[in-house]
């Protein structure tokens, strides 16, 4: 059972706090994980009483939660731990109010958990501090993006830095709180197997995708202005390639853990100039079908302008310079309204050195994130019969089957409990996420100056042709 503390959720009526936050708090308190002490107070600008904050709050609760897990009695209880304050976040006056409100509880841990805008985070952080609110014992948890370029990421972090020392700052990426990302340290980690041939002398290439069937929803006024480089690859699709590439920490802790990240971030070779063009794919969806329904152009949705060259689709040949993968490409892609909805991680393993029959493969390892998780390792075997035909096949891990799992933890169950409990190995470090936008700026700054409008492709496609040919370049192809 998790510590006690007060969690203050800014953007309460957002959708991070309503599609995620909330629902992973009502599972840990079904789940008797939360110390019944544990008080939840959703901030933000609407003028709501309490009373109308739980309305909507169960209402998308009951959403998001699973027929089988939610419960109107179990809501109620969960309930009495919530509460709503109505804040305008840029005014300073009403974080006196607000700490009033709490009144005063030394060492009482508290949790102010940003998921507002980041362009809010520096006043935010600021008036906290004048009302008393960011002493020893409270932490702040900032949402992904930090900043939406180097230089803005840098101003965050410094004035954020100015009133929360670094051991009290949870930048969260929910990717690394997924179990089978944690799953990939334990399998690159706890096995003495792959550790020989997790180099470039035995892998020939990387692939990283992440495609999701939503669109943008009712994000649109922040998805314009992000895209999908700001929104998942400079992020997600980056921590997913540090778990990868970076050797072995020394221990399982927050500082060898993302010490190991970090050099793996600034190991990434630079793309500059007219590689931005070569190396990187921009695409946009266009009206399509899904699942059977219709869906519009990108530039037909809420919020967005009808003109707009913002990016729904990325994919970007990437390379780690070091002793250990230099020459290995690493590709990564990933977009809104793709066909499906799947995260998978592939290494393909170069080709035996002297083939012997005629239909030889090569071996992969298949890392499914979602939407199950599995690992599966192809091997070649021999078909039954006559002659020596081989064929692909898998040797498959099912985790939620191996461990007769019920219900998947979702990511942000398990990275709330840890900042309660304080334990920021899972969260990204200052200088991992200036890192990030280092290797990122300048593809930005490419896409600007060989500007380039983004690709077209179809909803319900798997994205743009270039993309496809990035890899076909070098004789590859994406893993279907
Ligand atoms: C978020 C992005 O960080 O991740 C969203 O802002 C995206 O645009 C989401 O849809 C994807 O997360 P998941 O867990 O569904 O893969």
């Amino acid at each position: 059972m998790s510590t006690s503390c007060d969690m203050l959720v800014f953007g309460g009526t957002g959708d991070l706090a309503l599609h995620k936050l909330i629902p992973a708090l009502y599972h840990l308190h079904r789940d008797r994980r939360l110390n019944p002490d544990v008080r939840i107070l959703a901030l933000a600008r609407q003028e709501l009483d309490r009373d109308a904050y739980l309305a909507l709050a169960e209402r998308h609760c009951r959403a998001q939660v699973a027929q089988a897990d939610f419960q109107s009695e179990t809501w109620r209880d969960f309930a009495q731990r919530l509460d709503y304050f109505p804040l305008d976040a840029t005014q300073r006056s009403e974080f006196v109010r607000l700490a009033h409100h709490l009144g005063q509880q030394d060492g009482r841990i508290r949790v102010h958990y940003l998921a507002t805008a980041p362009r809010l985070f520096r006043d935010i952080a600021s008036h906290l501090e004048s009302a008393g609110l960011a002493g020893q014992a409270s932490r702040i948890v900032l949402e992904k993006p930090i900043g939406h370029s180097l230089d803005s990421a840098l101003e965050i972090n410094e004035a954020i830095g100015q009133v929360f020392a670094e051991s009290r700052i949870y930048r969260i990426d929910h990717y690394l709180g997924k179990e089978t990302v944690q799953n990939l340290m334990a399998l690159r980690f706890a096995n003495a197997l792959f550790e020989p041939i997790w180099r470039a002398g035995h892998i020939e290439h990387v692939q990283i995708s992440v495609s999701e069937t939503l669109g943008i929803e009712n994000r649109g006024g922040y998805y314009d202005q992000a895209g999908a480089m700001r929104d998942m690859l400079q992020n997600h699709l980056l921590q997913l390639l540090c778990l990868i590439a970076m050797e072995a920490p020394g221990r399982f802790d927050a500082k060898s853990v993302r010490g190991e990240k970090v050099k793996v971030l600034e190991a990434l070779k630079p793309i500059t100039g007219m590689d931005v063009l070569d190396k990187t794919v921009r695409g946009q969806y266009t009206a399509g079908r899904i699942g059977g329904h219709d869906v519009p152009a990108y530039y037909f949705e809420k919020n967005v302008d009808n003109d707009s060259d913002t990016e729904t689709f990325v994919a970007v040949q990437a390379e780690v310079d070091n002793w250990r993968w230099a020459g290995v490409p690493f590709y990564l892609r990933t977009g809104k309204r793709l066909a499906k909805k799947s995260s998978e991680i592939v290494l393909t393993f170069k080709p035996v050195p002297h083939m012997l029959f005629q239909n030889g493969q090569v071996n992969r390892l298949v890392i499914r994130l979602q939407p199950e998780e599995s690992i599966s390792l192809q091997l070649m075997a021999k078909a039954p019969g006559k002659g020596m035909q081989l064929e692909p096949v898998e040797l498959d891990l099912n985790l939620a089957q191996a461990f007769h799992q019920t219900r998947r933890w979702e990511a942000y169950e398990r990275l709330l409990l840890d900042v309660i409990e304080g334990d920021s190995t899972l969260f990204m470090r200052r200088d991992e996420v200036e890192a990030a936008w280092h290797w990122v700026d300048p593809i930005l700054k490419g896409w600007q100056e060989h500007y380039r409008k983004p690709r077209p492709y179809p909803a319900g496609s798997d994205g743009p042709e270039q993309a496809h040919q990035l890899l076909e370049r070098k004789g590859f192809r994406w893993w279907q």
